[in-house]
């Protein structure tokens, strides 16, 4: 491409339509996507009651400025509480967006109660997205690669260990930002107990619990936020991903005490909350929640895990299987990076993280039968590769 930025290295395909879990690129090719748009397309491509809603809305009004009333944000917002806990959403339309906004709250929160200071620790393998302060809260220097000064205001500390955790706290720090399972730095789940033990430093100390469900969130994980596998609450939480099934879409959500931090003029989105986005979210959630997509997910993905797991007889390469929900990584002892190539060439669509890991987030409307295709596709490809 000799008029679009270099950023991004792509497999030599374009996706031209896709319908439920399957898509199909220009020249008419199928492919069985176990990507989903890297986590988004959470009720399959293509989803009628979302495609529906959109063109509802189209029709009627695609844009209005928050100087004005969007009542679709207050019913998005109702559903998301209903969903999670009680609390108040800014929207916005990305993940790095959504936790901007939410170190952006927890600064103002922390600055406004002067008990302690506002810097916010992060853990090493986290990703929280592209923009300069979620690069610095990210625990990955390989992202942060000449973009010096980076943006002060963050401490890392390693993933799953609460005494680094503890000695990391200072006066200075007000918040804990974490992925209740890491996505991008390789489908790392914490120790049992961990964010139980998180949240009650956090009491403890008087911190903000921050937690990054933009890859964890709507379902994905086997219920619709990954949190609530653990018996606790944050106290703010981003989506964004999957919550508009396609369309962007962002939501930083916090308790109505937190939120309260914002105030008018004290953040803001020209596009946020956008009567077409909300169109999208509101179909997503309310499809999500009539159709128990969160329990399809927790099925499809034991499953999954399960067929993975019976690739390790004949394939040693294959070191660990472990996810929760469609959240899956099967962890090689060495480098897989042919994984998404080979794919293409036998119709499936795969993504390879940290260059071992195969991380098979598909849509969460996946069949049986699509996945035993899956993995035996994957057996094949390990075969020819002789792994
Ligand atoms: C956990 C997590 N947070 C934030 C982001 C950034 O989201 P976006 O690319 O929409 O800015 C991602 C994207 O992969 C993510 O996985």
């Amino acid at each position: 491409m000799d008029h679009v930025m270099n950023t991004y290295s792509r497999q030599g395909v374009s996706i031209a339509r896709g319908k439920g879990c399957l898509v199909w690129d220009e020249t008419g090719r199928q492919y069985l996507d176990m990507v989903s748009g890297i986590a988004v397309c959470n009720l399959g491509h293509a989803h009628s009651a979302v495609v529906q809603a959109l063109k509802d809305q189209a029709e009627k009004l695609f844009h209005c400025s928050n100087l004005y009333g969007i009542p679709q944000q207050e019913t998005l917002g109702r559903m998301i509480g209903e969903n999670s806990f009680p609390s108040r959403v800014f929207f916005c339309n990305s993940g790095a967006e959504a936790n901007e906004a939410a170190i952006k709250l927890a600064r103002r929160f922390c600055n406004a109660r002067g008990k302690r200071g506002s810097f916010i620790i992060t853990c090493d393998g986290s990703f929280h997205g592209r923009t300069l302060a979620t690069m610095a809260a990210t625990g990955q220097t390989k992202f942060r690669k000449g973009y010096d000064p980076i943006p002060a205001g963050f401490l890392t500390v390693p993933y799953g260990d609460i005494p680094a955790l503890k000695a990391a706290v200072t006066d200075e720090v007000g918040a804990v930002m974490l992925e209740p399972i890491q996505g991008e730095g390789g489908v790392n789940i914490p120790p049992q107990g961990y964010l139980k033990q998180v949240r009650e430093l956090c009491d403890d100390l008087g911190l903000l619990l921050v937690l990054d469900e933009v890859q964890t969130g709507m379902a994905r994980t086997g219920k619709m936020f990954a949190y609530l596998h653990e018996g606790i609450t944050p106290d703010i939480m981003t989506l964004a991903k999957a919550l508009g099934n396609g369309f962007p879409v962002g939501a930083a959500v916090a308790r109505p005490e937190v939120a309260e931090a914002f105030t008018p003029g004290s953040h803001a989105s020209t596009f946020g909350g956008n009567p077409l986005a909300m169109a999208c979210a509101i179909a997503t959630v309310s499809t999500m929640v009539k159709d128990d997509i969160p329990g399809q997910a927790a099925r499809r993905g034991a499953y999954l895990k399960e067929s993975l797991e019976g690739l390790k007889g004949t394939h040693p390469a294959l070191r660990e299987v472990r996810g929760r929900g469609l959240m899956v990584g099967a962890d090689f002892e060495s480098d897989i990076s042919f994984f998404p190539q080979a794919g293409i060439e036998h119709g499936i669509l795969l993504n390879v993280i940290q260059g071992r890991i195969l991380r098979l987030v598909p849509p969460l409307v996946i069949s049986t039968q699509e996945i035993d295709q899956a993995v035996e596709t994957i057996h094949t490809i390990l075969r020819e590769k002789g792994l």
